[in-house]
């Protein structure tokens, strides 16, 4: 059965009015952030728990749903738990996944992904360090991780392989062949990952990427970002839309700048990208004096500044937990779609507890009518009893 997710509005609430990119329709503004789970089976694989996770947003309401960074090479990923689409035999279970959340009403994409120099790490949650012998004793082997010079992401760290030329077009062709089994799998959007200190952003950085080849210096650094959203558009149907997750800026006054963002977007949009999801942080740049302090919609003016000046739709992330604050963004034109990161790990129901707040869906009748029904039912008798 599919439910329908269009929680229009009577009321002229941008957050509940559609948003058409290519051929793709979203009942709302509203996208849920890409976030790790580390819960992927050891070869890339979901399974249920990625079914469930992913199938909660759905029912909460979400018009589009982005997966957590998916590997387009098994070095790529950022730990042993990552999802992956560098094989074929990974389509399959994550279109489980694909097909639950469009059974649903809601729309979902997948961020592709290459973890660079920060692959070959644990989770967060036992200390984000990287991998060594004492994991492969329990199974998971540290790997050889690559970036766009030697130089380790931090003092004591594995050294990377700096990539070739030839390393990095089969980079690129890596990236090809994951949007061809993106596709296959059903997803509606692709983002390309091109924040926070991974491969695509160690590239962009002047911190990082310090190579003397065409892929390096002023002219250089966007090299590979652009061969990357190339081999993923030609692998990508034109219907189909392409965002791409930009560090708009990389720390507070250094490397990589909004300036430097502005004109990666404008090129990017001439080669496909239709939206940039704007955040911020690099490899330096999230720590110590150069990080971005975090207050409510830190990173709110980064999404505004590429909208204005690049003149590309934008999303705008980072702690937006508030239908009213969310709002208030759209009504500015700061950006064109809203991204809930951990307000929905908090609250998977989000958009629906959002359109209740503005009176969008009053009678429930855009949750699936099992809950719906109820609902509705349970208003009506607290109402009377007044
Ligand atoms: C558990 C977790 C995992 C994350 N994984 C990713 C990821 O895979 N890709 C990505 O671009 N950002 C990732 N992020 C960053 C979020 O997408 C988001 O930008 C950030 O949490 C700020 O938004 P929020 O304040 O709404 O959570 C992750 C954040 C969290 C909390």
């Amino acid at each position: 059965m599919i439910y329908k997710n269009s929680l229009m509005s009577s009321q002229n609430i941008l957050l509940f009015t559609p948003f058409k990119v290519r051929d793709l329709e979203l009942s709302n503004r509203i996208m849920i952030s890409p976030m790790c789970t580390y819960q992927a089976k050891l070869d890339g694989n979901a399974h249920d728990t990625h079914l469930v996770h992913y199938g909660q947003f759905a029912l909460g309401g979400a018009g589009l749903i982005m997966t957590e960074a998916t590997a387009v090479e098994a070095r790529g990923r950022i730990s042993a738990g990552d999802l992956g689409l560098w094989a074929d035999d990974q389509v399959e279970p994550i279109k489980r996944v694909v097909d639950f959340v469009h059974q649903q009403g809601s729309k979902i994409g997948v961020q592709l992904a290459h973890a660079g120099i920060k692959a070959s790490t644990r989770p967060p949650w036992e200390g984000n360090g990287f991998l060594d012998e004492s994991d492969a004793s329990i199974g998971i082997k540290p790997w050889q991780t690559c970036g766009p010079t030697d130089k380790p992401l931090a003092n004591g760290w594995p050294s990377p392989i700096a990539l070739t030329k030839r390393d990095i077009q089969i980079v690129v062709d890596a990236w090809g062949a994951a949007a061809a089994r993106a596709n296959l799998a059903g997803f509606d959007v692709i983002e390309i990952h091109g924040a926070h200190g991974y491969l695509i952003s160690e590239f962009l950085s002047p911190l990082t990427n310090t190579r003397t080849d065409e892929y390096g210096g002023d002219n250089g650094r966007t090299r590979l970002a652009c061969e990357i959203v190339e081999a993923v558009r030609a692998n990508w149907p034109r219907s189909k839309p392409l965002f791409f997750r930009m560090s708009v800026i990389e720390g507070v006054g250094v490397g990589w700048s909004l300036d430097d963002s502005v004109k990666l977007a404008k090129k990017i949009n001439g080669l496909g990208v239709d939206l940039i999801d704007c955040s911020s942080g690099g490899v330096i740049g999230m720590q110590g004096k150069f990080a971005i302090p975090r207050t409510p919609g830190y990173q709110v003016f980064l999404a505004a500044g590429v909208r204005e000046k690049a003149k590309v739709a934008t999303s705008a992330v980072g702690l937006i937990t508030k239908p009213k604050q969310a709002e208030a963004i759209l009504q500015a034109g700061q950006a064109d779609l809203i991204t809930i990161g951990r307000e929905a790990l908090n609250n998977p129901y989000w958009p629906r507890h959002a359109a209740a707040y503005f009176n969008v869906d009053e009678h429930f009748e855009n949750w699936p009518a099992r809950l719906g029904w109820w609902l509705d039912k349970r208003a009506v008798m607290s109402k009377a009893s007044r």
